[in-house]
């Protein structure tokens, strides 16, 4: 076994036992087991444990600046099995995949779900169709899991509109715990259907729970419904031809939080949340009462921060 091995396997066994009473009080089954920890094995690595009792992994190899070539891909190769027999995951349930850069968020490709396996996990109350293969995000993104909770908490006997939804899954936790309606919005046909599927796996009724394809700009344009609760957590850029402008977190949050604002009921919030590293907040209104949560938002798993997050709330 190489040091980088070696350093690994010992890294990950302390992590499992840093994490194991967190994990048992709350009766978390997905979790990061490795956070990019040691500069020298630039990796993260996240459970999946199925309702079947199995883990899958989904190991992410951030290459160095100018690629790492075959010699990067056979060590990252390696050591994804190490991490399968540290993390209880057999060899052919973990999924590696080399990143060339820290990726901006994109549309999800409508073909993802081609050559993926499919299992069902439970976060809280609410359960989630994951769909693991080598060239794509399975489906929940840990690094929310108490953003969930907190806008769940928030969305009792409330409306919910859910912007760049994806999967689906803050309607899904909102609903289960007594949102009255939630609307998730999102560019990709078929993560839509994800997210349909999602909500129906949880017994929610589409009726009470919508699903929309749409280009968000486009959406907030024709929308005139108003809702108590938004969530708004876009990809760092997306560029899509189905898409009515590119969008770029940085440059847009100002303009996309105006628009939420005009969709807001008397007494809602927005939380906005965004991955981008190097993000700014720019100067909003005065009519608004901005608080960054990220350091409630970020859970013990994460060491890396994975994401900013803003609750947003217009003056009384
Ligand atoms: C970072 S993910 C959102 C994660 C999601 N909020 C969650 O917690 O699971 C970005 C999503 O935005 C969608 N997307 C990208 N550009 C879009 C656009 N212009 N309008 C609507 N959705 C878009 C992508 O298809 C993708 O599902």
């Amino acid at each position: 076994m190489t040091d980088r091995a070696a350093s690994l396997r010992n890294r990950l066994n302390k992590n499992l036992a840093r994490l194991s009473s967190w994990r048992q009080r709350d009766g978390v089954t997905c979790f990061r087991a490795y956070d990019r920890d040691i500069p020298e094995v630039p990796l993260a690595i996240d459970v999946y444990e199925g309702e079947d009792g199995l883990r899958r992994l989904q190991v992410v190899a951030f290459a160095p600046r100018h690629g790492g070539g075959a010699g990067f891909v056979a060590e990252v190769e390696a050591l994804a099995r190490v991490a399968g027999e540290a993390l209880g995951a057999d060899a052919d349930r973990v999924y590696a995949q080399v990143r060339e850069r820290e990726r901006g968020g994109s549309v999800e490709a409508d073909d993802a779900a081609a050559s993926a396996s499919s299992f069902f996990v439970r976060e809280g109350a609410g359960r989630f169709l994951i769909r693991m293969g080598a060239r794509r995000d399975p489906g929940l993104f840990l690094d929310h899991r108490t953003t969930r909770r907190l806008v769940a908490e928030a969305c009792v006997g409330r409306s919910l509109l859910n912007l760049f939804a994806y999967t689906g899954s803050f309607s899904v936790h909102a609903a289960l715990a007594g949102a009255r309606r939630t609307t998730s919005v999102d560019l990709s046909a078929s993560t839509v259907r994800w997210a349909a599927d999602n909500l129906a796996a949880n017994g929610l009724a589409p009726g009470d729970h919508r699903v929309v394809a749409d280009d968000v700009f486009a959406f907030l344009e024709g929308e005139g419904d108003r809702y108590d609760v938004i969530v708004l957590d876009p990809p760092s850029v997306s560029r899509s031809r189905r898409a009515s402008r590119d969008l770029d977190v940085q440059r847009d949050h100002a303009l996309l939080l105006r628009r939420c604002v005009a969709r807001l009921r008397p007494g809602g919030a927005i939380w906005f949340s965004t991955n981008l590293r190097t993000f700014s907040l720019a100067p909003l209104p005065a009519s608004l009462v901005v608080e960054e949560v990220t350091a409630t938002t970020v859970p013990p798993d994460f060491h890396e921060r994975p994401h900013r997050c803003f609750r947003i709330v217009p003056r009384g």
